[in-house]
């Protein structure tokens, strides 16, 4: 199986995410968090898979709880990001909000920090110190981005005088916007793109249709939209027709697809041990170079339906507000 080597790391091309876990916005409850998440972790564990990610904004601290315990006994088989909601990404804050992570994750270290996203008012020079100051006191062994675009990442690199390993970015078969500037810039130089929402939330599983939409924060996702989910209907044929020449499912199509581009790791969430297990044998699928042609030209040939910018604003930026608060508040308790 081919490793995504950079920087000095071996990374399994499938990782884990962990925003599922104990989140109420996905709805699978409290036998989920309990049982199913800290089973998923050790399954994926045995099967190879070593990315595992998480954050401090994911049901407030709570993921990361999951994913420490979940991890006690085995942390050195585990390469282990978590991502810092950058509201002021400067030290000492980042210092105290990254020994937050590590209390909740039950370790001396993460394998990876990671910015959750760009915060365009505070100076890159400041994040670059903070984040100098991570890696010399050994909090952590690598830092990344998410969300960033390729300038900012560059700046930041440069500012910091050492690599920032990876980017978290969205990239599926439904988005590739990746595959503009990030991707070939990581690949020309040695750094990683870690795909999140690979299965586009779970729609490119197959599952969902304009008669079975999801119940949760999905229902209210751009692409499972009545008309979105007519328009990716054509894909999902093409990756049901590929999945079924490997033996494979629709879900685990799609991710052989991403994990065919170099330095790409993916890392799909999981409701179920069943889809972990899945996911980490995707890795071993090769398509063919005909098949890829198909289900990139399937790609090209979405075009979903974009809500207009003043109506997705004035449905997010409320909530996304109060989320924040209730992170804070949480990551105290
Ligand atoms: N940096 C960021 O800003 C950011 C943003 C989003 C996510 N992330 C990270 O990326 C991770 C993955 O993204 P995501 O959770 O948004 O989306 P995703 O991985 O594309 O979709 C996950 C969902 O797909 C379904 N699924 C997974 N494996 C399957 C399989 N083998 N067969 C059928 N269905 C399957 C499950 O939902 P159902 O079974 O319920 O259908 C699962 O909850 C997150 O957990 C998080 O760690 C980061």
């Amino acid at each position: 199986m081919r490793h995504v080597e950079a920087d000095g790391v071996r990374l399994f091309p499938v990782g884990l995410g962990t925003w599922q876990f104990g989140s109420g916005e996905w709805g699978y409850g409290t036998a989920y968090a309990t049982n199913v998440a800290p089973r998923i972790v050790e399954r994926s564990l045995d099967l190879g898979v070593n990315v595992i990610d998480t954050a401090e904004i994911y049901a407030f601290g709570r993921s990361e709880r999951i994913v420490g315990a979940a991890l006690s006994g085995r942390r050195d088989e585990a390469f282990l990001a978590t991502k810092l909601l950058p509201v002021l990404p400067l030290d000492p804050i980042m210092s105290r909000r990254a020994r937050g992570s590590l209390r909740r994750l039950g370790t001396g270290y993460v394998d990876l920090y990671q910015l959750h996203w760009p915060n365009p008012v505070v100076p890159a020079r400041g994040v670059a110190d903070a984040l100098a100051k991570l890696l010399d006191s050994g909090l952590a062994r690598h830092v990344g981005v998410s969300n960033y675009p390729l300038s900012r990442w560059q700046e930041l690199e440069r500012l910091l005088g050492r690599p920032v390993l990876s980017n978290q970015v969205r990239y599926s078969l439904l988005d590739r916007s990746a595959e503009r500037e990030l991707l070939p810039w990581a690949q020309a130089n040695g750094r990683v793109v870690i795909a999140y929402s690979p299965l586009a939330q779970g729609l490119l599983s197959g599952r969902y249709g304009p008669g079975q939409r999801p119940t949760g924060l999905r229902a209210r996702t751009g692409a499972f939209r009545k008309e979105n989910l007519e328009r990716s209907a054509p894909l999902l044929d093409v990756l049901r027709e590929v999945a079924s020449a490997h033996r494979a499912t629709p879900a685990q199509i799609a991710l052989a697809w991403l994990v065919r581009h170099p330095n790409v790791v993916v890392i799909p969430g999981a409701s179920s041990v069943e889809q972990a297990e899945q996911n980490a044998a995707s890795a071993d699928i090769e398509l063919s170079a005909a098949e890829d042609d198909m289900l990139r030209a399937a790609s090209d040939a979405y075009h979903p339906v974009r809500s207009p910018v003043r109506s997705a604003l004035g449905s997010s930026t409320g909530p996304v507000r109060r989320r924040i608060r209730r992170v804070f508040d949480g990551l105290r308790a």
